[in-house]
């Protein structure tokens, strides 16, 4: 999409009128984005933004899996049986007015870079997230599968624990240029 811009959020960003059609994602963006990423340092939050108005947001922490929910059978049995480090994307939203032009994918493609970069600084196995349900098949669109293992909810609305592992992301992020 051309002219989008994706960066950190800012203290003075208007979050005020954001709304993705999930509510309790659009209170965490109002209300908590700021603080948990400015006063807590819990977690980051990447806007994307075109005109100065803020059409989508991704809030990215740090993470851990266990080895016995990685979904790749060959990849679990090399990975050792401590907390393996992960980068969680823990909160996606895209404002309704722009939903379906492609700024969830340029938020995830941004967040893929991110783990590259955990990766080569710290550690990172590949990317974790919950997926609630109307949104499985955007993640299964773009590669993740679901953790092996985990409890998945069973009320309606429960998320489900998917998984991008970081071999994956890097193809991903090489084939995207
Ligand atoms: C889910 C959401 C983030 C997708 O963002 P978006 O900007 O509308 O999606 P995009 O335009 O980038 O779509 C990328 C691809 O996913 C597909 N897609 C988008 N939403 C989808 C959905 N809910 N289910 C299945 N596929 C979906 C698109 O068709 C597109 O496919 P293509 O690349 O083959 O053309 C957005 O619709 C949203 O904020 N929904 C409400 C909140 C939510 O569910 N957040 C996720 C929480 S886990």
């Amino acid at each position: 999409m051309a002219d989008l811009e994706i960066r950190l959020l800012r203290r003075e960003d208007d979050r005020g009128a954001f709304a993705c059609g999930e509510p309790a994602l659009d209170r965490f963006f109002q209300h908590y984005a700021g603080q948990n990423q400015f006063k807590l340092h819990l977690a980051v939050t990447w806007v994307a933004v075109r005109d100065m108005d803020i059409l989508g947001y991704a809030t990215v922490a740090g993470g851990s899996l266990e080895r016995r929910t990685v979904p790749d059978a060959k990849l679990r049995k090399r990975l050792p049986d401590y907390p393996l480090p992960a980068l969680r994307l823990a909160r996606l939203g895209v404002d309704r007015r722009a939903q379906g032009l492609g700024i969830g994918k340029a938020l995830i493609r941004h967040v893929l870079r991110l783990a590259l970069a955990q990766r080569d600084h710290v550690g990172c196995v590949g990317v974790v997230t919950d997926a609630k349900p109307d949104a499985v098949a955007f993640y299964d669109g773009l590669g993740f599968s679901r953790l092996e293992g985990v409890r998945e909810g069973v009320l309606h609305g429960d998320p489900t624990p998917m998984f991008l592992d970081i071999a994956a992301i890097s193809a991903a992020v090489d084939a995207a240029g």
